[in-house]
């Protein structure tokens, strides 16, 4: 499906002010996130860092971390490029622009609320569901009103195709909103404290049902929105296989929503469920490399771009990741696997590894290509681009080796037992045999956060230059899909 409209800057065609206000704040929101949390990696290799200050403890700032990193950066990130995909494939405008102005200040103060609570120490204890109960409100309003503008906008389109990227993002939004309105289910005691409606073991099947579909809707279907636009753009191809797209959303989404449980292997939860879950989450493994067999065939017949072009670089490399962590995590469903991996640093490289390589770095790909077009300005820096291309990656395959080799390391010193049956190491000589691996894992990050100011100061020059640029968003034929 070609895209016809001619690019708009200075026009009044599209809503394009929401969309740059979600960007520049995606990457504020990322610069602050990764800081935190460059700055609990240094706490474990050095924890006098945290000074005796209750705010500053590793406990308090880790979910201030977490939720900065993703409804903050990647929630701005999701918001920014759904309402400019919508908008363009569509050939509509936002259905409307007060709506849409909410959510961007309702995010906005969403995310400043956890940022004042959750170093205070106000949590709901359910990893990425910390907020309290008033906070989680304003969130399904901002959510539902995000859902109406989005739904909306596809609802009066001109053209009566709904282009793939729409149909991830779509499922995204629902989901999210679902698994967030029944996960945060809670009875309120005083206006910071509520204990959730759920109690024992349903309460952890119902948590990690969420948490497991905040990684598969939140951090995987928005994402994958996000490469079905970009990446045609950006190579000037179309994707590979349309059909491909079609089957392997259906199949991603209906397998999804059952994994959940092997984040709850040999707990109280039943045995079958627990082995439902694995079983789920071996098939996931099919949709999954559709997407990225996909994203990366999208590249056949251009691959010489990847010599010359950092942005493209960035797109590929993300996909890559996203075949890694993907694998990964099907082999880390295993019970047997998971009986090692568990509760150890495997399980953090393996976040990362999809947070930083997957979620970030397609989104850097993306906002690159976006920001231009916004504001109508060449890039500053192409050069730059590439500087910070090298500098994020050397830092996720610093930050994940790391955490592989400790987590397999910490794994194997815990259920190792001498001939009498003890064990054969103390937890402190687990903990004083990672610290090499957490110094290394701090400064992978410090690269990372590195990147992340480099194309600060890049999107600072491109925005702020007096020189205004017509970029034509279509590109010869950058049709997207045949
Ligand atoms: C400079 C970059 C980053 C650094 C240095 C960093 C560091 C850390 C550290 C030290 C932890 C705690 C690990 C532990 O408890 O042992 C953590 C947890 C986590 N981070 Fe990051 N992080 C970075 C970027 C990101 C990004 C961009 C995302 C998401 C898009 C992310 C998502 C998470 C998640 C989900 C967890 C919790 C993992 C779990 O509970 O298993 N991080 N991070
Ligand atoms: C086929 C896809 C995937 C499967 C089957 C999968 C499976 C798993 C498994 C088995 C764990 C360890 C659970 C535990 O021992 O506690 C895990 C943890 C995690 N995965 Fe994945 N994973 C997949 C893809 C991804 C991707 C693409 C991302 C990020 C973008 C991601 C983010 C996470 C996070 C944040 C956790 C930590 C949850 C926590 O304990 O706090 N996963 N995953």
């Amino acid at each position: 499906m070609a895209e016809t409209a001619t690019s708009t800057v200075g026009t009044d065609t599209y809503n394009y002010k929401v969309v740059r206000q979600f960007a520049i704040m995606a990457i504020i929101w990322g610069i602050v996130g990764m800081t935190v949390g460059v700055y609990i990696a240094a706490e474990l290799a050095w924890p006098w860092l945290n000074f005796d200050i209750p705010y500053l403890t590793f406990s308090r700032l880790r979910p201030l971390h977490t939720n900065a990193v993703i409804f903050a950066f990647g929630g701005s990130a999701l918001f920014a490029t759904s309402y400019y995909v919508v908008q363009r494939t569509c050939h509509v405008r936002l259905i409307s622009d007060k709506l849409a102005a909410f959510t961007f200040w309702g995010w906005q103060l969403v995310i400043v609320l956890a940022a004042i609570t959750l170093p205070q120490g106000f949590t709901s204890t359910k990893e990425y569901a910390e907020l309290e109960w008033p906070i989680d409100l304003l969130m399904a309003v901002v959510w539902i009103a995000y859902a109406i503008v989005f739904f909306g906008t596809i609802a009066k389109r001109r053209v009566s195709h709904i282009y793939v990227a729409n149909w991830f993002y779509g499922a995204f939004i629902i989901t999210i909103a679902i698994l967030h309105i029944f996960n945060s289910l809670a009875i309120p005691v005083s206006m910071w404290k509520s204990y959730s409606a759920y109690a024992g073991v349903q309460d952890a099947m119902v948590q990690w049902w969420y948490g497991h579909n905040a990684v598969g809707f939140f951090l995987t279907a928005g994402f994958l929105g996000m490469m079905y636009y970009f990446v045609p753009k950006q190579a000037q191809r179309p994707v590979y296989s349309y059909r491909l797209s079609i089957v392997h959303f259906w199949a991603l989404i209906f397998t999804y929503i059952w994994a959940g449980p092997h984040h709850l292997h040999y707990t109280a939860l039943p045995d079958w469920t627990q082995s439902l879950g694995m079983v789920m989450s071996l098939i996931l493994l099919a949709p999954s490399w559709g997407g990225m067999i996909n994203g990366i065939m999208t590249l056949s017949g251009a691959w010489e771009k990847l010599r010359s072009d950092p942005i493209l670089r960035f797109m590929i490399v993300a996909i890559s990741f996203y075949g890694m962590s993907t694998f990964e995590g099907p082999m880390m469903a295993i019970k047997t696997v998971n009986a090692l991996s568990h509760y150890t640093d495997w399980t953090i490289g393996h976040v990362h590894s999809g947070a930083l390589g997957w979620v970030a770095m397609i989104t850097m790909g993306s906002l690159y290509y976006l920001i231009p077009r916004l504001f109508g300005r060449e890039l500053y820096s192409i050069k730059l681009v590439e500087v910070h291309f090298w500098t994020a990656t050397i830092g996720v395959v610093l930050y994940i080796t790391a955490m592989w080799v400790s987590g397999i390391m910490q794994g194997l010193m815990w259920r190792a037992v001498n001939p009498d049956g003890t064990l054969t190491y103390s937890f402190v000589e687990s903990v004083q045999a990672m610290h090499p691996y957490y110094v290394t894992r701090w400064l992978g990050g410090v690269l990372f956060l590195a990147g992340m100011l480099i194309m600060a100061y890049n999107i600072l020059k491109t925005v702020t230059s007096p020189q205004v640029a017509e970029i034509n968003d279509t590109i010869p034929a950058p049709a997207l899909a045949h």
